[in-house]
């Protein structure tokens, strides 16, 4: 028995409809099959134009209106022939959502061209509220649209992940029957299931395989005072849980206001002490409620009692705006390295990521300007040309410079964090001018946390010395993180291929030349550490 199936381009707003008719009835005796009625999407006029796409992969896919579609309209089909329209759909509805991102993708593009310090030519602060809230209204109906393509496309994949399912159930048994019938597995029901399957497991975002120890980390290194978060991400009663040299820890306020970090493990039964709650300047475990203070101690331990239990806390304090731990055995220094701005620079965009690399990777890239005119041709690098001869000048003894022929002032600061201060002139116009010489500047923090061998939380910083009323504008943050991002994933691919060679025993250093002088003064400070000398290179 053919299935009645009929298929319309007009049943725009329920892109798939499938029904199964007297499903009670239905046989799984070969060649019989259920009924579909499937409402296809396809020849819909999206009205959309074509669009450079320079996002890579996302938006690389092929339009799918180039294809005939399945040569079924009005007719009636198999399940087959159905799940061929459905996938057709889904190809056509999937390319239809890559396609309204872009649009805002581009759309940012160009807010981050008006309001980039780094890439525009001089505008009045008038001209770029105006060209701003242009783009918002255009934002807005373009998030509007994506909103509506995610809602069709998710409604037509979990239809035909549905319609697969129950093709996949009655072709099962078929196949079972066929191959004990013969000892050959190849029979066009069996090559169907195992599609089916191969398709199932695609579904579903890339996973990245880095994990694998890079090196183990010395315990010297963990002498030293990190900062962990943002002061303003730590509110009262609220909680940050931190991964630090490959320990869980919780951050959160007691009573006196003032930050302490305690392992973020239950004491009783090792719940995460972060799913729970922080009320009146105590963790409370979600689990059977125990509380604990600042300093680790269980202070409450509902419906039984047991004396002196403690988890383990690390001493914990806040300066310049971030809260500080110390990590290490030893006993911690009385005095913090300054991470302030310099006075003049108004702080804009405090951002944390948790990224899948090793900390000193990222260092090392940090530390790292030559790599720009190669690496960050989408962001800050955009029109610059590659000059004759790169230089970091730096006193013999010391972990700051500046980059010659590029306005940009740079220090490392023991043990994770990476100062820089950007004189800001017209696009692709950076090179031939001292930080000094030039009238405004982007300052930047970079904090590169270890939390594990494969994990750093980055905490970043930005701040200008001009237009403090970019801080007032709305969505300014959304945007600042937008434009970090960007110019990280940049860098991220790369180094994600450095640690995955690394792991194979690739040496990353192998050829350092002039332009690497501070990446490798990290490491050969950070060599120092790890060996436990006494006396640390560059340190003064
Ligand atoms: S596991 Fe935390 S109170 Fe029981
Ligand atoms: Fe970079």
């Amino acid at each position: 028995m053919n299935a009645a199936v009929f298929t319309s381009s007009s049943a725009l707003s329920l892109p798939i409809s499938f029904c199964k008719t007297r499903s009670s009835q239905l046989t799984r005796k070969k060649g019989v099959k259920g009924e579909f009625r499937v409402f296809a999407v396809f020849g819909e006029d999206s009205g959309l134009v074509e669009k450079k796409s320079q996002w890579g992969d996302l938006f690389d896919v092929e339009d799918p209106r180039s294809k005939t579609p399945p040569p079924y309209k009005g007719k009636l089909m198999d399940v087959n022939q159905a799940l061929e329209v459905a996938r057709f759909d889904i190809q056509y509805l999937d390319w239809r959502a890559r396609q309204d991102l872009l649009t805002i993708m581009l759309l940012h593009d160009k807010v981050v061209d008006v309001l980039n310090p780094l890439a525009r030519e001089y505008k009045s602060i008038g001209t770029v509220k105006k060209e701003l809230a242009g783009l918002q209204e255009e934002l807005a109906k373009a998030h509007q649209q994506v909103h509506i393509s995610e809602a069709r496309v998710s409604s037509a994949l979990e239809k035909l992940a549905h319609m697969e399912e129950l093709v996949n159930d009655r072709l099962l048994p078929v196949r079972v029957a066929t191959e004990s019938e013969s000892d050959t597995p190849s029979s066009s029901y069996s090559t169907s299931v195992h599609d089916l399957d191969r398709e199932k497991t695609n579904i579903g975002g890339k996973s990245l395989n880095v994990s694998g120890p890079v090196q183990p980390y010395s315990p010297h290194l963990k002498n030293f005072w990190y900062p962990v978060a943002f002061t303003a991400h730590l509110k009262h009663d609220t909680m940050v849980p931190i991964d630090c040299f490959e320990q869980p820890w919780v951050i959160f306020r007691g009573e006196d206001g003032k930050p302490g970090c305690v392992r973020n493990t239950c004491a009783h039964r090792a719940c995460p002490l972060d799913l729970g709650s922080v009320n009146n300047g105590r963790i409370q475990c979600p689990y059977h409620g125990w509380e604990y203070s600042t300093d680790g101690k269980c202070t409450k331990m509902p419906s039984t009692k047991l004396l002196n239990v403690k988890i383990k806390s690390i001493p914990c304090l806040e300066q310049d705006g971030m809260v500080w731990v110390w990590p290490g055995d030893e006993p911690p220094s009385p005095t913090l390295p300054s991470l302030q701005p310099p006075s003049g620079f108004v702080i804009h965009a405090e951002l944390v990521m948790d990224l899948p690399v090793e900390h000193g990777l990222l260092l090392d890239n940090l530390l790292d300007l030559a790599h720009a005119p190669f690496t960050h041709t989408s962001t800050f690098a955009k029109g610059w040309s590659v000059p004759s001869l790169v230089k970091f000048l730096t006193p013999s003894s010391g972990l700051q410079g500046y980059w010659d022929p590029y306005p940009i002032d740079m220090e490392f600061k023991p043990p994770c964090v990476v100062l820089s201060t950007i004189g800001i002139s017209k696009p692709g116009k950076l090179e031939g001018k001292s930080t000094e010489q030039c009238a405004t500047h982007l300052h930047q923090l970079h904090v590169c946390l270890p939390s594990s061998r494969n994990k750093t939380r980055l905490l970043y910083r930005m701040s200008l010395d001009f237009a403090p009323i970019l801080k007032n504008l709305p969505f300014m943050e959304h945007l600042w993180r937008h434009f970090a991002e960007q110019v990280l994933n940049e860098d991220l691919r790369l180094v994600l291929g450095q640690q995955e060679r690394m792991l194979n025993g690739a040496n990353i250093w192998n050829l350092p030349v002039a332009y690497d002088k501070l990446g490798v003064r990290y490491r050969l400070w950070r060599n120092a550490v790890d060996r436990g000398d006494d006396k640390l290179p560059f340190s003064g």
